[in-house]
């Protein structure tokens, strides 16, 4: 039982940039973003409004959504850890804005400084700015199946801060394997304590393919109902604070997945294929795809 349609949450311009060790320019970023949304992609993380000095592949995030010719109806969104972040998006004209939490306490602190607790009361005046903005705000929720200092992280506090970004007004979750160790055992448990709870409509899954288990664990989400999928071209990324995080699943391996599902992404893999590849070019690193490659 497997839903019709799909939609993909492209992630490359900011969680697979922002790991790159050689920065793209800016209007090669430019050019990433325009191309993902040619090729179908109606939803594109354009940037993050962070401190530059932890993220120098993200300070010129403002640049990158001041330059886009926007296309109707897509959605150009920014990462922002606080009411500073907000109002750095607002500036840039972001469609909307997503707010970070972690299910670990340790990589709450490695990556914004700040205890679960304090990263929610942080959200709570970007959650007021953006009510008062009319603009939609995500959650994410990073080492949902696995945490880089702690180890295992047990569904019920995956849950906990899950529910608290509900609340105060998230309009869905993202599940973050951060570092990729899960497996379609891990999250089939994960996924049976939160989608009686929380709603299969409000999550969505960002899976990282450190292990290569990305696809396997995506297809555990659409089983339980999910359908909204993050993923990167080429499989750009990873984590700063979460050595040895490879990028996230490639989009090219889940729009091919999906395809061959009948599940509709509205993405032509083509034009995608071609994106990834200018963008590695670029980047002078090898795609992560394995579609891309057998397609070379
Ligand atoms: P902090 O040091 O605790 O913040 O950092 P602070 O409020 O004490 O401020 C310190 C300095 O940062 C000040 O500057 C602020 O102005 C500046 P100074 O006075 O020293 O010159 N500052 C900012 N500058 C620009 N934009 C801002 C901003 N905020 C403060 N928004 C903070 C707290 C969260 C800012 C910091 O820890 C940070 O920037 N972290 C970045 C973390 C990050 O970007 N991680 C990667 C993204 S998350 C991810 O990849 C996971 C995900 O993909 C899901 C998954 O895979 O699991 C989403
Ligand atoms: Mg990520």
């Amino acid at each position: 039982n497997y839903p019709d349609a799909v939609s993909i949450v492209e992630v490359g311009p900011r969680d697979g940039l922002q790991n790159e060790s050689a920065p793209l320019a800016t209007e090669d970023k430019v050019a990433l973003v325009e191309g993902l949304v040619a090729a179908g992609l109606g939803y594109v993380e354009t940037g993050s409004f962070v401190n530059p000095r932890w993220i120098p592949q993200m300070a010129d995030s403002g640049d990158v959504f001041q330059q886009i010719k926007r296309a109707p109806d897509v959605t150009y969104a920014a990462l922002t850890p606080n009411l500073k972040g907000f109002e750095r998006a607002m500036e840039a004209n972001a469609s909307e804005v997503a707010v970070f939490a972690a299910a670990s306490e340790s990589f709450s602190q490695r990556n914004i400084n700040c205890s679960i607790e304090e990263s929610i009361a942080r959200f709570l005046p970007v959650m007021e700015a953006a009510k008062t903005a009319g603009v939609r705000v995500r959650g994410y929720v990073s080492c949902v199946l696995g945490c880089p200092y702690e180890g295992q992280i047990e569904p019920p506090a995956v849950l906990a801060v899950s529910q608290a970004l509900l609340d105060m007004g998230c309009y869905e979750v993202s599940l973050g394997d951060t570092i990729g160790t899960g497996t379609p055992g891990s999250m089939d448990r994960l996924l049976e304590t939160l989608v009686p709870t929380l709603s299969a409509r409000r999550l969505a899954l960002h899976c990282h393919n450190s292990y290569g288990q990305a696809l396997a664990n995506i297809l555990v989400g659409l089983q339980h109902g999910i359908t909204r999928i993050d993923s990167s071209v080429a499989g750009l990324g990873g984590c700063p604070y979460a050595a040895g995080a490879s990028g996230n699943v490639a989009t090219e391996d889940v729009v091919y997945m999906l395809q061959g599902m009948g599940i509709d992404t509205g993405v032509n893999l083509d034009a995608l294929i071609d994106v990834g590849r200018s963008c590695c070019k670029k980047l002078g690193r090898e795609t992560q795809s394995a579609v891309a490659k057998a397609r070379s």
